[in-house]
């Protein structure tokens, strides 16, 4: 996928792994709506998978390709047998954490407190690469604390690049190990994306993707000047309908009109088979509430999902009666803003 994508100029639009937020349910939502954006898992810890219900973790629809499972772990034998695990299930590629700045995460020496130790992550990325048939990429940060990012960054690059990683996604922003919440580091310190073009403008051969901040299509694009690849957290998560022209924009698909009724449609019959097999309607619901910001009947859309889904024996119809309050006449303007 990114050989290909160097070789032949196509860009990568990426959903970025998100914990509690990118499930397999909201990947599913997604991938309705855009057919070739890459999606991430939320991050699964190595030690999770080699003890803990595996098939939960690591299962996920056939319709969500393509689907990068993103690992969290500093210990190469553990990413590696978490690996072997995971290999059954045909992932697209797998990705290493090196950004997360949570203290659960830091307690567990992994996620964004690696920067400090590239070697670890080195380690790592040639253990990962031993046993994956997927290509194995890193997302890390431009720096943590104190480091020095135009030292930090570059010294972790050289590290990972030279045990073989196949790409690397960096989101723009310092994380904070200390005084800040995992939220705050979203939003504090400043953003600084010319450190990652300037990484680009060094490895030219190299997959270079940015995240961090960019809130529309147009932002995207005007980094894919820049970088090989745009990855959307926040903006993609709180908004998915923005998700409809990144195939027309981004994959040279034709530009459809967007059939919301079919999404419905889709939604429904997959909350369906989600019930059936024990799950519930708000499992699935609560990353549609998001879905029509701004348009006429979005309040009324988001109360239904929001507190008829959570009522015992809500089925899909809750989803078809939250759809019927949405007037869909004004979405063009709304989805390209
Ligand atoms: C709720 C939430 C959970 C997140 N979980 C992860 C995660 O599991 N792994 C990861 O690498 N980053 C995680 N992040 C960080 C995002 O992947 C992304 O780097 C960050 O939100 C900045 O991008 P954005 O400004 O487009 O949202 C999370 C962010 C949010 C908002």
């Amino acid at each position: 996928m990114y050989s290909e994508a160097l070789k032949t100029g196509r860009k990568i639009f990426a959903v970025a792994p998100m914990i509690d937020w990118t499930d397999r349910h909201c990947r599913y939502l997604h991938r309705q709506i855009s057919r070739h954006a890459l999606l991430y898992t939320e991050m699964v810890v190595a030690d999770a998978i080699i003890h803990g219900p595996r098939d939960r973790l690591l299962g996920y629809d056939a319709a969500e390709h393509p689907v990068a499972l993103q690992l969290g772990g500093s210990d190469p034998a553990k990413l590696s047998q978490a690996l072997r695990i995971a290999e059954a299930h045909g992932y697209d590629e797998i990705n290493l954490n090196v950004g997360c700045p949570s203290d659960r995460v830091q307690s567990g020496t992994f996620g964004a407190c690696l920067m400090l130790t590239p070697e670890t992550v080195a380690s790592c990325v040639a253990a990962m690469k031993a046993v994956s048939k997927a290509p194995v990429t890193v997302k890390c940060r431009i720096g943590v604390d104190d480091q020095e990012p135009e030292e930090a960054l570059p010294e972790l690059m050289t590290r990972v690049l030279d045990a073989g990683a196949d790409a690397i996604w960096i989101h723009a922003r310092k994380a904070w190990l200390k005084g800040l919440s995992p939220k705050e580091n979203r939003e504090i310190p400043p953003l600084d994306y010319e450190i990652v073009y300037r990484m680009k403008q060094r490895w030219p051969d190299v997959f270079i993707g940015i995240n961090g901040g960019i809130q529309t299509l147009d932002q995207a694009e005007a980094h894919l000047a820049h970088v090989d690849g745009v990855m959307l957290g926040r903006a993609a998560y709180q908004n998915a309908a923005i998700l409809a022209d990144v195939d027309h924009r981004f994959y040279g698909a034709q530009a459809v009109e967007s059939d919301w009724n079919a999404l419905r449609d889709r939604m429904m019959a997959y909350t369906e088979r989600h019930i059936a097999e024990g799950g519930r309607l708000q499992h699935v619901a609560r990353h549609m509430v998001g879905l029509f910001s701004g348009l006429p009947g979005s309040r009324r859309y988001r109360q239904i999902l929001s507190t008829d889904a959570n009522k015992p024996g809500a089925g899909p119809e809750v989803i078809a009666a939250a759809f019927a309050a949405v007037d869909f006449a004004g979405e063009g303007e709304r989805v390209s803003a």
